[in-house]
């Protein structure tokens, strides 16, 4: 029995764990300018904090965590906080979010420390493109998804912010990559995250648009095997071949009834809801040092004030935080 359970029900058993506000690339939709230096201030989480109210949230019934950033593997220490959690028993599926970028060296260590399986972000394969979005080189992030699929990480899903006037021309060209290197295509909409979210809106377009154009083009059917995720994604399978293709939409089609998640920033701030403000510090009741019993009503007090859902559409201007500080 979860103790993990909302005012509305949801049995809360998935953590998406932001291990740094920090990233190597821009995307413009994303990240603010700034946030250039990956010293580990005083206010982030200790490894050994992690493990404490990870270690806690498992016995209470937190099944899967997902790392995320900023960039999560400019993280000094990556591999030991990994290595923690896959000890923390209940714990039974550890996930990334990644931009790939330091995967070549990374995905094989990365492996051995516990991570079952990763998801890239890559919204382009043009590399002019690519660096207009990211600032970044298309080519590092190619080396990183070869030497993950090398080490075995499996599944390996490709995230696709697609937009409008970007590169919604994009789609055709990164599925049939997917198809080619087995990896799992997964469309997002833009959401106004933060002033850099907010504007990016100004090239949404609805993934029900996309989907009706792609349906042209390949036979979509419902997933016979659906791959492991703990998302909001809906997928669908190109008939004849095992590939498929995930749709993520905030804005055109919420999934918030079926919500199974909470996140929790670099400083120990636990944030309710991707689309609310609502939130809950563990920082300073980790350093006093509370007793596990104190720590685990916390938690569940912090899980009662989540709420029903996002409000993305009536109040984009609401969220004040960038999409960066919990890696969405
Ligand atoms: P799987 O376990 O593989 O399904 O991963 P995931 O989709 O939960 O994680 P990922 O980090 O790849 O997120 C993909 C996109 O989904 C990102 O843009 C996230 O911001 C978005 N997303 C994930 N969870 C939520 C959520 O609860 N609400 C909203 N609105 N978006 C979410
Ligand atoms: N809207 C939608 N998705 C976003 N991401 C980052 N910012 C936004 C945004 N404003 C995506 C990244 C990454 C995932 C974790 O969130 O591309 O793949
Ligand atoms: Fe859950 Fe909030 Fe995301 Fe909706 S927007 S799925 S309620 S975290």
């Amino acid at each position: 029995m979860s103790n993990l359970v909302d005012p509305f029900g949801r049995t809360i058993d998935y953590l998406r764990l932001s291990v740094t506000d920090r990233c190597d690339l821009r995307c413009f939709y994303c990240m603010p300018e700034g946030f250039n230096d990956f010293e580990v201030p005083e206010h982030w989480l200790t490894a050994d904090e992690i493990e404490r109210l990870l270690g806690v949230m498992a016995e209470m019934g937190l099944r899967r965590v997902r790392i995320t950033g900023g960039e999560p593997l400019v993280r000094r220490g990556i591999e030991d906080i990994v290595r923690r959690i896959d000890a923390l028993p209940g714990i039974r599926d550890i996930a990334l979010s990644t931009n790939a970028t330091r995967l070549g060296k990374m995905a094989a260590p990365l492996k051995a420390a516990g991570v079952d399986r990763i998801n890239v972000s890559l919204d382009t394969l043009d590399a002019d493109r690519f660096k207009q979005i990211t600032q970044g080189k298309l080519s590092k992030v190619i080396d990183g998804l070869m030497a993950a699929k090398d080490a075995g990480l499996s599944p390996i899903k490709l995230n696709m912010v697609v937009m409008k006037g970007v590169n919604e021309d994009d789609v055709e060209s990164v599925l049939e990559f997917c198809i080619e290197h087995g990896f799992v295509l997964r469309m997002i909409e833009t959401m106004p995250m933060g002033d850099t979210g907010r504007d990016a809106l100004d090239h949404y377009i609805s993934l029900q648009t996309i989907k009706q154009r792609l349906s042209e083009r390949y036979p979509l059917i419902p997933v016979i095997n659906p791959v492991d995720g703990a998302g909001p994604a809906r997928y669908l399978q190109i008939a004849g071949t095992d590939t498929q293709v995930g749709f993520i939409t905030p804005m055109s089609e919420h999934f918030c009834g079926t919500c199974n998640r909470v996140r929790l920033s670099v400083d120990g701030t636990m944030y309710m809801c991707l689309g609310q403000e609502h939130n809950f510090s563990f920082r300073p009741l980790l350093r006093n040092g509370i007793p596990d019993d104190e720590l685990k009503e916390a938690i569940i007090s912090a899980i009662g004030l989540k709420p029903e859902r996002h409000e993305f559409q009536d109040k984009p201007e609401k969220v004040i935080r960038f999409m960066s500080m919990t890696g969405g």
